[in-house]
């Protein structure tokens, strides 16, 4: 009894043992997971500082552009690089803003193309030798009307070359240097669309169109420089927004970064959204400054102007018009917009909540464009249109994009337009009020306007350019600089993708 009294005893000594053992485990597993468990937003900064020595310290140091960065710095004085930040945007100091945009301007070497590639085309007249009007005194003028929807050519080479007179260097995105070896980019200053817009007609009395010949100069000039077989032209920079423009170079100078209006004339190995930067139309209808239009002031629900009847890939505009053409308050006018259609379609733009794009002969349009400018609600039916700058930038916030083949269904379109409400549209109202700017072309440029964020575009495609000349360089036969000093060309990648 005795025994047995004693044994229980021990078992239950034993047991309590045993659960303060257990309760003090879980305490200090629940404590541990409170020091490590769920990652809050500063534990990874946390974490690297305090793996780092203590004889390390922060100092604050002003970089050359002025912007502050801390660095570490020991007792010795000797510099480490702060740890690296997530893969993005940065300059050489690591600096970075919160838009991800590069802070040290975009270094481009502009080719001294003869002017009959770029200003001569607008009927500037050089005097003597120059090659570039002296833009402090006299800025040539671009043709008023379609043209310009085409425009950016001119007002980015334009901000090249006041990047080189500018007095405020500190706020330029990109500038242009005299030394191509110091580049990050080379820029092909031809005016491919006022080019093609102008002089593609053939002249009876020669055998090729200006623009063919032009075409033809520009390959054989470029192919020949050293600046284009260090490369085999992945760094060169080629603008052909008009979808009709290059036609014949394109096929030779594909290598390069094209700036474009979309891809619809392209094969995807001769440009793709990876290689190649898209660009805004330069709008045709005015912006609207102090616009106090609202929902309800806005009485048209769905507007569209443009040409019903259209070659390939626009056939969901004549299906679309059918669907949509007995419903009062939608708008669908015909007609291209020469003679006074521009002026008309902007007031239109301005009384209407939505604005519809449908893909016409190439994905995209200005009309998009002139919808944004109108802060008109943009619809856009067109699958395989590419946007400006949509690595940054999410359209979804102020367009509303439907399928093709959900837009040709009976009433889809219409009953999703309507379910949209007051307070949704007016949030998308605002957002368009707010990136409006970076789709306004304009010399100077303006902080965040579109020559600004095109430079940014190009910035962002120099990592990748470097490396594939650098993977260009693996084997002997493309080793660049020969024994003579002279180069051999890097061949044309045959399969680039
Ligand atoms: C161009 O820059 C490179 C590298 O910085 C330098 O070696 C070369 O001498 C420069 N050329 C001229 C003409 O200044
Ligand atoms: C818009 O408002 C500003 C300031 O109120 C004024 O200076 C400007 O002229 C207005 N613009 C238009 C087009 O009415
Ligand atoms: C390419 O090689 C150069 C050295 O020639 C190097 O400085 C550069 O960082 C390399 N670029 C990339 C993206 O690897």
């Amino acid at each position: 009894m005795a025994e047995k009294q004693s044994s229980s005893a021990a078992r239950k000594s034993f047991f309590a043992l045993f659960l303060t053992t257990i309760v003090l485990f879980v305490l200090s597993w629940l404590f541990v997971l409170r020091l490590t468990g769920r990652p809050r937003p500063l534990d990874r900064k946390v974490l690297t500082t305090q793996k780092l020595p203590t004889f390390f310290h922060h100092v604050k140091s002003q970089s050359s552009n002025g912007l502050s960065r801390a660095i570490l710095v020991n007792n010795g004085g000797r510099e480490e690089e702060p740890p690296k930040r997530e893969q993005g945007f940065q300059d050489k100091d690591g600096a970075m803003n919160c838009n991800g945009n590069v802070k040290e301007p975009l270094k481009i070497f502009m080719y001294d193309l003869d002017p009959e590639f770029h200003f001569g085309l607008l009927d500037w007249k050089p005097q003597g030798d120059r090659i570039w009007p002296d833009i402090r005194t006299e800025i040539p003028p671009y043709p008023e009307g379609l043209n310009l929807q085409h425009s950016i050519e001119y007002w980015l080479t334009l901000d090249l070359l006041a990047s080189e007179i500018s007095d405020n260097p500190n706020n330029r995105v990109a500038m242009r240097v005299q030394n191509s070896s110091e580049a990050d980019l080379i820029f092909v200053p031809f005016f491919s669309s006022l080019s093609y817009n102008r002089f593609s007609k053939q002249n009876p009395h020669q055998k090729k169109s200006v623009n063919k010949v032009l075409q033809a100069k520009l390959v054989k000039f470029l192919t020949a420089q050293k600046e284009w077989k260090m490369s085999g032209g992945r760094d060169h920079i080629v603008m052909a927004h008009h979808p009709n423009s290059m036609l014949d170079a394109r096929m030779q100078l594909w290598p390069s970064i094209f700036i474009l209006a979309d891809f619809g004339r392209y094969p995807l190995n001769i440009a793709n959204v990876d290689k190649d930067v898209i660009a805004p139309y330069k709008h045709m209808v005015e912006s609207y400054a102090n616009d106090t239009s609202d929902f309800d002031s806005r009485q048209t629900l769905l507007f569209f102007q443009g040409s019903i009847y259209r070659k390939d890939g626009g056939f969901a505009r004549q299906e679309l018009f059918y669907l949509l053409k007995d419903e009062k308050d939608v708008h669908f006018a015909f007609g291209s917009l020469k003679n006074n259609g521009v002026i008309k379609a902007g007031q239109g733009m301005r009384l209407s909540k939505f604005c519809l794009n449908i893909a016409g002969d190439t994905p995209s349009s200005n009309r998009l464009f002139d919808a944004i400018a109108s802060h008109c609600v943009p619809v856009i039916i067109s699958d395989d249109i590419e946007l400006p700058y949509e690595d940054i930038l999410d359209y979804s916030e102020f367009c509303v994009f439907v399928r093709t083949s959900d837009a040709v269904k009976e009433n889809f379109l219409i009953n999703l337009i309507r379910s949209i409400r007051k307070e949704e549209w007016t949030q998308m109202w605002e957002k368009l009020k707010e990136v409006e700017t970076l789709f306004e072309y304009q010399y100077p440029a303006k902080d965040g306007d579109a020559v600004q964020m095109i430079w940014q575009s190009l910035a962002r495609k120099v990592p990748g350019v470097k490396m594939k000349i650098n993977k260009s360089r693996r084997y002997s036969d493309a080793v660049v600089p020969g024994k003579d000093g002279g180069l051999r060309s890097i061949p044309a990648p045959k399969n680039f993708w």
